[in-house]
């Protein structure tokens, strides 16, 4: 699949996985595993045991270690093979490692970083929300399409007035509307000319903001496949911070962004499915600047991600034999 080389993307919610818990999970076009060990940390790896190549999701923690489910062999969070039953006295090969990720846990949410680079030291970059609860609020709503179209969605002012005219959009006050596009960076802002309040933040490569009133409106559109994604959906309010009352209110707004993003989804389902490009036979206007704007940021940022089939074993290595690297 093709992503923005060397980002930060979001993939789950932390609280998605819990510790010492294996979680398998379709992420970027790659089944990926992901587990927790009793410490907190998290680690994530192709969801393939280098034995035989079943699915390490369906194994479980044993200690801190990995384990896969068929022949019981067992792996850390560095991704080496600690422990191979069959064979107790033998030395493992290093080819009975993982593929694993680079993985960041930060803000509530897992992060994985697409390289070819190494992946920074520090955390992936995010708002300041201190003061601000997004308790409660969380929604986790799939669309049938690439992430690349929902996030357009979300650069798309004129769509307000006609797909949300029974919600957010009877507060627009005309369909004309100019649409003034920022690109700075990673990160585009947008401002729609009738109002003097700023619009939609988007920032490279799958999260996006948008402040209405005193709260935080925040998305991440998380890439399953070509053709699948979800939104992960906050709100952060400055309100409440007693624990209850911030859950109820987070509840609450989770049930206005339900009805909001339903009535986007049939538009973004209705696009042709998979990744947008510059030059894509669409008639586009003036008003979908931040459009254009996102797919010339992308355009030579793309990579096909991952690479990993080089690092496979061989099937044919004699039985008993370690398997040879890179055969
Ligand atoms: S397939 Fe995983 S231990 Fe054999
Ligand atoms: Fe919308």
């Amino acid at each position: 699949m093709q992503l923005i080389a060397d980002r930060w993307y979001v993939v789950l919610d932390s609280n998605e996985l819990g510790r010492g818990e294996v979680l398998g999970r379709m992420r970027m076009g790659q089944e990926l595993v992901f587990w927790r060990e009793s410490s907190g940390k998290a680690f994530a790896a192709r969801d393939r045991c280098p034995h035989r190549w079943t699915k390490l999701s369906n194994g479980k923690m044993v200690g801190d270690a990995l384990q896969c489910p068929f022949h019981g062999f067992e792996f850390e969070g560095g991704g080496t093979c600690t422990k191979m039953p069959a064979h107790p006295e033998r030395k493992i090969s290093g080819a009975m490692s993982l593929t694993t990720l680079s993985l960041r846990e930060a803000h509530g949410f897992i992060w994985i970083w697409t390289g070819p680079s190494e992946a920074p030291k520090g955390d992936p970059e995010f708002f300041d929300f201190s003061g601000y609860s997004a308790s409660g609020s969380q929604l986790i709503v799939p669309v049938a399409n690439s992430y690349t179209r929902a996030v357009e969605n979300q650069l798309d002012m004129t769509h307000l007035p006609f797909v949300h005219a029974k919600s957010i959009g009877r507060f627009v006050k005309s369909p004309a509307m100019e649409v003034q596009t920022d690109v700075d960076g990673d990160v585009i802002r947008m401002k729609n000319s009738q109002s003097d309040v700023p619009g939609p933040e988007f920032w490279g490569p799958n999260i996006w903001r948008l402040k209405t009133g005193p709260i935080w409106q925040f998305l991440a559109f998380v890439p399953i496949d070509e053709t699948h994604m979800q939104y992960y959906l906050r709100t952060y309010q400055p309100f409440a911070t007693w624990e209850p009352a911030a859950w109820l209110i987070g509840k609450m707004t989770a049930a206005s962004n339900d009805r909001v993003v339903g009535e986007d989804t049939p538009m973004v389902e209705g696009q042709p499915k998979g990744e947008v490009k510059l030059a894509s036979g669409e008639v586009l206007v003036p008003s979908d600047g931040p459009i254009i704007a996102y797919r010339k940021w992308r355009k030579d940022k793309r990579r096909e991600w991952p690479d990993w089939d080089k690092k496979a074993s061989a099937p044919n290595d004699p039985p008993g034999d370690p398997p040879k690297e890179e055969r």
